[in-house]
């Protein structure tokens, strides 16, 4: 989704503001733009597309070295994406950038009157209100408060002003902004990757700040005009961590490091083969008690929390609501003083999930977050908060972290059990023995061996449209499989239970339409197997992922991807690695833009 960045200082801007649009890239985008003082004036280049082609546009138009400026990569949400429409947008006595959306930006472009607008977005209007504000006060701060009081939606900006050289303003509402603090400059960003080659230190900006940044200094106001005490904080992230290696995709790379991040999440939350959350919630009583627990995320975190489900009613024996955020947040749950709300988001800034999280907080919910990014909004809001090692993930397409995601949900379900005694000590220990196979030997395994994906892609890449079919947990691993393959290979899926699919759908199936089944729950094989046989008698071609003990499945099926024989604590993390490599395979058969879907964003920052 949409990236900030901005810098003032002794180097030169125009590299710093490309290397950070760089950084900003997996974010997804599709056109970017920037705006650098030259000469007592501001310039700006834009361009439709990648960063590539800003870069060549922005070394025709400044040869010379350049100390302030403010970049920005869009993802369209109001107007095509284009370069007129791209960031950033302004006049000759002010630019800005913008991530989120203004909601009421029409009512205020009718309020401007007989002003002209050259883009369709709501950033245009803004700007245009900092100016007119800015020519009222001839203060850059109370224009800035004054806009800020107008504006209802969600808003982090970056802002210039053509006669206050080198100084870099900022105002921040529900979307992320930090002000990075280095000792050649300071910068602000809307993710610390966009800055952290050159700084770890950073100033987080709370909702409805705005702030005036020199090279020198940072000066922090409320939105009463007060000046406020700042705090700076340091990143634990490594700048280094973004390089593909030897893989021609980050996706693939990513899949790749699933045994090492399941190992250090396993290492991080076990002691012993036990459950250990002590370093996040040092009292159990945190686990006792529990009445209902509602699980809120999207897209492949909600897929996570499926699974989560299925671990916690089994093991701990509590009941589970699992909800998207964007309809949680809009809903009227039933939430009792004794639920517990775990909200699930690899990024920690999907807009949906922080406003559920919010909404939860104010009604004093217990609430406990799984993030895989440390110093997140959504880690910063939570009551409690587990974090996944997973490492950075830059592909849009979530791997490593949802497999971090599932393991986490196991350990909770593992521990609720312990504390509620459903389950006892030796038995949690057999099933962490067993889990632990997962990174150990049987995710190796799959990935040892690609040539049962790429059989299983050259059917899928010639399809219009596929279904996958699976019961239980195989029936949330196929929900999430469904995801994975519409993402980057456009091929567009269904995924259902599989004793649903005759309540309506199988009315699509015809000659050659390929079924995916995934049948590793071995009390399904037979009811599988039947599935199988309803699809394959009206003409559908079936790809199976199963467990090596499926005969039955296997004998029946047109093409099979085999994954080690496991237990409940292992099927769902190996399906996952080849259902993934399943996507991934079929993508690159069908020669996509894997790491940087059409459309999509890494982090969704708006509703
Ligand atoms: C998955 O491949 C996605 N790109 C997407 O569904 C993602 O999981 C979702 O947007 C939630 O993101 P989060 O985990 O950062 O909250």
């Amino acid at each position: 989704m949409c990236g900030i960045i901005g810098y003032t200082g002794n180097d030169n801007a125009k590299e710093i503001l490309l290397d950070g649009l760089s950084a900003l890239e997996y974010r997804g985008y599709d056109s970017a733009g920037m705006s650098l003082f030259k000469n007592n004036d501001i310039i700006t280049v834009k361009t439709q597309g990648r960063v590539s082609e800003l870069s060549k546009k922005a070394s025709a138009q400044f040869s010379e070295k350049t100390f302030c400026g403010i970049g920005h990569t869009r993802w369209a949400t109001h107007g095509k994406p284009s370069e007129t429409n791209a960031h950033p947008h302004g006049t000759e006595n002010v630019m800005i950038v913008h991530n989120g959306i203004i909601e009421n930006y029409k009512e205020l472009k009718n309020e401007l009157g007989n002003v002209n607008f050259y883009s369709d977005t709501d950033t245009e209007v803004v700007a245009k209100i900092i100016d007119k504000e800015y020519r009222k006060t001839r203060d850059p701060i109370k224009s800035i408060i004054n806009t800020h009081r107008l504006l209802k939606g969600s808003y982090a900006l970056g802002i210039i002003f053509a006669d206050i050289p080198d100084t870099v303003f900022a105002l921040k509402k529900d979307s992320p902004l930090l002000i990075g603090t280095g000792k050649n400059g300071m910068f602000i960003a809307s993710d610390i990757s966009a800055f952290l080659k050159y700084t770890d230190r950073y100033i987080r900006l709370s909702d409805g700040d705005t702030a005036m940044i020199t090279k020198e200094c940072v000066c922090v106001f409320a939105a009463d005009g007060n000046k406020k005490t700042i705090s700076e904080e340091r990143s634990v992230k490594n700048a280094d961590v973004t390089g593909k290696g030897n893989f021609n995709h980050f996706m693939l790379k990513e899949i790749f490091d699933e045994p090492d991040a399941m190992r250090n999440t396993f290492g991080s939350l076990t002691k012993d083969f036990l459950p250990d959350f002590s370093a996040t919630i040092p009292d159990d009583s945190f686990f006792e008690d529990i009445g209902t627990i509602h699980i809120v995320a999207c897209g492949t975190a909600l897929h996570a929390g499926l699974q989560g489900k299925y671990f916690i009613e089994k093991l701990a024996k509590i009941p589970v609501t699992t909800e998207t955020a964007g309809e949680f947040r809009y809903s009227d749950p039933i939430l009792r003083e004794n639920d517990l709300a775990i909200i699930i988001s690899q990024s920690g800034e999907t807009a949906d999930s922080l406003a559920a999280l919010r909404m939860l907080n104010k009604k004093h919910i217990r609430t406990l977050s799984v993030v895989n990014t440390p110093g997140s909004t959504i880690a910063e809001e939570s009551g409690k908060v587990v974090f996944t090692l997973a490492g950075q993930e830059i592909a849009v397409a979530s791997t490593k972290a949802y497999n971090v995601q599932c393991e986490v949900m196991l350990f909770l379900a593992l521990k609720t059990a312990l504390v509620k005694k459903t389950l006892t000590s030796a038995e949690v220990k057999n099933i962490l023995h067993s889990f632990s196979r997962v990174f150990t030997d049987s995710i190796p395994t799959i990935l040892s061996n690609n040539t049962p994906f790429r059989k299983a892609a050259e059917i899928l890449s010639g399809c219009k449209n596929a279904f996958f079919i699976g019961r239980g947990y195989d029936n949330y691993s196929g929900q999430e499989a469904s995801l994975k393959l519409k993402e980057i290979s456009y091929i567009h899926s269904e995924a259902y239970a599989a004793g649903e699919l005759k309540h309506g759908t199988i009315s699509l199936i015809e000659e050659g339409t390929p079924v995916i089944s995934i049948a590793t729950d071995k009390k399904f094989y037979e009811k599988m197997r039947s599935n199988i046989e309803e699809v394959k008698s009206r003409g559908a071609v079936v790809i199976s992922v199963c467990c090596e003990n499926a005969q039955i499945i296997k004998e029946i099926s047109d093409c099979v991807i085999t994954v080690p024989n496991g237990t409940f604590a292992e099927n769902p993390f190996t399906t996952a690695t080849a259902i993934q490599l399943l996507a991934y395979y079929t993508a690159l058969e069908m020669n996509r833009d894997i790491d940087k879907p059409r459309n999509l964003a890494k982090s969704v920052t708006v509703e």
